[in-house]
């Protein structure tokens, strides 16, 4: 299971890559707005220097066009590194783009999937990840467990390598379902985190554990410093 971070914020990933199992960090324009005019490329690269070579970057093109995706996708290659995930939105041209990368080796994510259909195109164009939009499938009355796990099933079918990368998540219950049904990748905001660590419940036992500890062997006795 891969846990990523859906963030182009350095704080952000540098904090929770310490804090958590992180295999990686996906991006979009809309993510990329967040942090205001960056310099992008020293930007994207402070992210690879973070991650280290064996965790994945996802960055995504932002032409529209073949041949402008194409070009994006050249110049985050040679501005990042050879081994950035190039994410592309699965349109038709999106399609044509994953299938001319693929030939030549690069690494794909392919995202802006709301259909199984897409997802199953995406599978056979060769992407290395593929991207069903969580939430924003649930809000257009489309069931993403079924849509998941059908994607799941095609991947068996066919016997291919893609993973599927799960996004746009708005709380933690639709991680796990993701998950559950067969994503093998998760990626989320840290404000989906800090949600699923903020149950009053979690910090409640912590507390009980040391008052108890505590009752026994003084105060501000742990373990380590027991003679
Ligand atoms: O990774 C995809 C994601 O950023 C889209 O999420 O929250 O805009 O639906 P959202």
């Amino acid at each position: 299971m891969e846990f990523m971070l859906d963030t182009a914020n350095i704080e952000e990933i540098k904090n929770y890559v310490e804090l958590l199992p992180i295999a990686g960090v996906t991006s979009n324009p809309s993510i990329v707005k967040n942090e205001g005019k960056i310099d992008f490329f020293n930007h994207m690269k402070k992210i690879r220097e973070i991650l280290g070579a064996e965790r994945s970057l996802h960055v995504q093109v932002v032409a529209t066009s073949y041949e402008g995706m194409l070009k994006d996708a050249e110049a985050i290659l040679k501005n990042i590194d050879s081994k950035v995930y190039i994410k592309v939105p699965v349109s038709t041209e999106g399609l044509k783009v994953i299938k001319t990368l693929k030939q030549q080796g690069i690494n794909v994510t392919a995202t802006a999937i709301y259909t199984k259909f897409q997802a199953y195109l995406a599978i056979a164009a060769g992407a290395d990840y593929i991207a069903p939009y969580y939430n924003r499938m649930e809000n257009l009355n489309i069931d993403p467990r079924d849509a998941v796990g059908e994607m799941a099933k095609e991947i068996a079918r066919t016997n291919s390598k893609t993973k599927i990368l799960a996004a746009s998540f708005k709380n933690v219950g639709q991680v796990n379902s993701a998950l559950e049904n067969g994503a093998q990748a998760a990626t989320m905001g840290v404000d989906i985190i800090k949600q699923a660590f903020a149950m009053p419940s979690i910090k409640q036992a912590v507390a009980d554990f040391t008052s108890d500890w505590e009752v026994i062997f003084g105060e501000g006795v742990t373990i380590s410093s027991l003679k």
